[in-house]
Order: structure tokens, then C-alpha cells, then sequence
């Protein structure tokens, strides 16, 4: 047996362990140009833990990602804030290539990270895996089409921009994973009132920020008649940053979670940037 074959039957036996039955011969020349395998074969265990995230949120978005692209051949997926793009290139990989349709847009603002990302899709042959470099908020794909809107761990607000960018290209969903973040814990500091006791010491202004945050964003994304459901993403072992907000839109709007949003705000004295989507 060649040394490449030896390689290739070791590190299927390695991911099996992650992902039981779903590796692909062919996905190894993948997981090693990623670097997620090692030259070897072997997975290391920071690569283990980000291969198990990306697998787990494939495995979470599948029946959204099924339902985007049955109702249509030509749905486009925009992955935002793709950095490396190991969540762009694994979809491609296991759902995307495999269904023959469909295709896979990554927006970064490294130029660096999207050329890399651009020659290793072509390398790949994955024909319908496109990059552009830019802002996510400045970003408008092809036709003004997203049909569907990933952003992972997109850092601090570029998660609100994600948002932008998903009602903007009307996408039926959208999938976040928030990173960090600082602005409404940063508002909650300049806020007095009956509940400042919430918000009174530092780690909890920060953890209660991120919270209000995050609710926020649900709020937001019901009123403009998405269906919201937050749920934890991974194991707190696997990543910190752990809630996964999944909204599909639904109806056109929601007059009640728009008065649930203004009270909120009201009675926590905060108005983060991302309330310009709302108007009025
Ligand atoms: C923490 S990394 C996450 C990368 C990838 N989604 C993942 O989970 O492996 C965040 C990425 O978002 C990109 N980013 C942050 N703010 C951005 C913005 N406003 N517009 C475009 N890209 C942005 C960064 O360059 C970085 O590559």
C-alpha cells in the first residue's frame, strides 16, 4: 500500500472518532489543506474541537439548509465573517457538493484569509463556492441574493451587521453564533435606574450586555417576522461563545415583538446601534 493510502485509511480512522460514517475519502485532502489534519493524519486538539463545533452547527442547520435548497436549485448561502471559512468549505463538502446544487458566498474583510480560501475552492474543484473581501455591512452578493445567512463567531457587532445584511438580501434564514461582545455592555454603564443593580459590577455588566444582546438581536429579527429559536450551539468544553440564534422567516411582520422590543429597551435605558433597523 502506498504511504498516501496508508495516510489517507489513518486519518478516516481518526475522524470517524468525531464524526462517525460521515467522512469521505476525499474529505481528507480537504481537512489537511484546511489544516485541520495535520500532515500526518492526526487531529490536534484545538482542530478536534473546532472540527466537532463546525460538524455539530452542519448537523443543527441541515433540516434549515435542506428546506432553503429544495425549494430552490440555485440558493445561495452566504457565510459572513468566514475567516478561514472551515464552516463554508465542510457545508461544500458534505451537503452542498454531494446535492449537485446551490452554491456558497464567504465575505471577510481579511483579503489574505478570502484568497487563501479562494485558491483552496478552486484546488477543490468546488465550482459554486464564491469569496468577496470586504465589510459585511458593505457587502451586496450578485442579484442581491442570500437565501440563506450563516455568520460564526463574526466579532462583536458583526453579528448586528450580519442582520443588516440578511433583512437587506431578505434571506429566508438565518443562522448566528455570536462572538464577543461590548456595546451594550458599555450603554449599561452610561444607564441608571430601577434595575442598575443587574449591571452594577463589571462581570456581570459584561455577561448581562452580552445576554441583553442577544435578545435583542431575537427581538429585532421577530419583529421584522422571522420565527426565533435560541438554543445552546456546542458544549461550554467545545466553546464559550455558545448560543446559536436561528430564525426563519415566517410572515411579514410582528407588531408584538415590536412593543416587547420598545419596552425592553425602555426599562434597561439602552439603544444599541442595531435598533436602525427598526425604525421609528
Ligand atoms: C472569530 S473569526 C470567525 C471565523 C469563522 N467564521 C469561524 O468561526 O471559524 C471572525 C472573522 O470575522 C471577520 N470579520 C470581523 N468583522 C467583520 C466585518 N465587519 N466584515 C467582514 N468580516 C469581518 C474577521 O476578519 C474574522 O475572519
Amino acid at each position: 500500500m502506498s504511504r498516501e493510502r496508508a495516510d489517507i485509511l489513518d486519518a478516516k480512522k481518526v475522524l470517524a472518532e468525531v464524526w462517525p460514517g460521515q467522512v469521505q475519502e476525499d474529505s481528507v485532502a480537504l481537512l489537511k489543506a484546511l489544516h485541520i489534519l495535520t500532515r500526518d493524519g492526526t487531529l490536534n486538539h484545538d482542530a478536534r474541537r473546532k472540527l466537532k463545533q463546525v460538524l455539530h452547527l452542519v448537523q443543527l442547520l441541515r433540516p434549515s439548509l435542506d428546506s432553503v435548497l429544495d425549494g430552490q436549485p440555485d440558493a445561495v448561502i452566504a457565510d459572513l465573517g468566514t475567516g478561514k471559512s472551515y464552516l463554508g468549505f465542510i457545508l461544500y463538502d458534505l451537503v452542498i457538493g454531494p446535492l449537485g446544487h446551490g452554491s456558497i458566498f464567504g465575505v471577510d474583510v481579511r483579503a489574505e484569509l478570502v484568497e487563501r480560501s479562494q485558491k483552496l475552492a478552486a484546488e477543490s474543484h468546488f465550482t459554486r463556492m464564491k469569496f468577496a473581501v470586504g465589510e459585511i455591512a458593505d457587502t451586496m452578493l450578485p442579484n442581491g441574493r442570500a437565501d440563506m445567512v450563516t455568520a460564526l463567531h463574526a466579532c462583536d457587532t458583526a453579528t448586528d451587521d450580519a442582520i443588516r445584511f440578511a433583512l437587506h438580501h431578505e434571506a429566508k434564514v438565518i443562522a448566528l453564533v455570536p462572538c464577543c461582545q461590548a456595546e451594550v455592555a458599555t450603554l449599561l454603564g452610561a444607564s441608571s435606574g430601577p434595575l442598575e443593580q443587574l449591571w452594577r459590577h463589571n462581570i456581570h455588566r459584561r455577561e448581562f450586555g452580552a445576554h441583553v444582546t442577544n435578545v435583542i438581536r431575537s427581538l429585532v429579527l421577530e419583529l421584522h417576522g422571522y420565527k426565533v429559536r435560541v438554543t445552546e450551539f456546542t458544549g461550554l468544553e467545545h466553546s464559550l461563545k455558545n448560543e446559536l440564534i436561528l430564525a426563519t422567516r415566517h410572515q411579514k411582520s410582528n407588531p408584538l415583538a415590536r412593543r416587547k422590543l420598545d419596552q425592553l429597551v425602555e426599562q434597561l435605558g439602552v439603544r444599541p446601534a442595531l435598533l436602525d433597523v427598526v425604525g421609528g
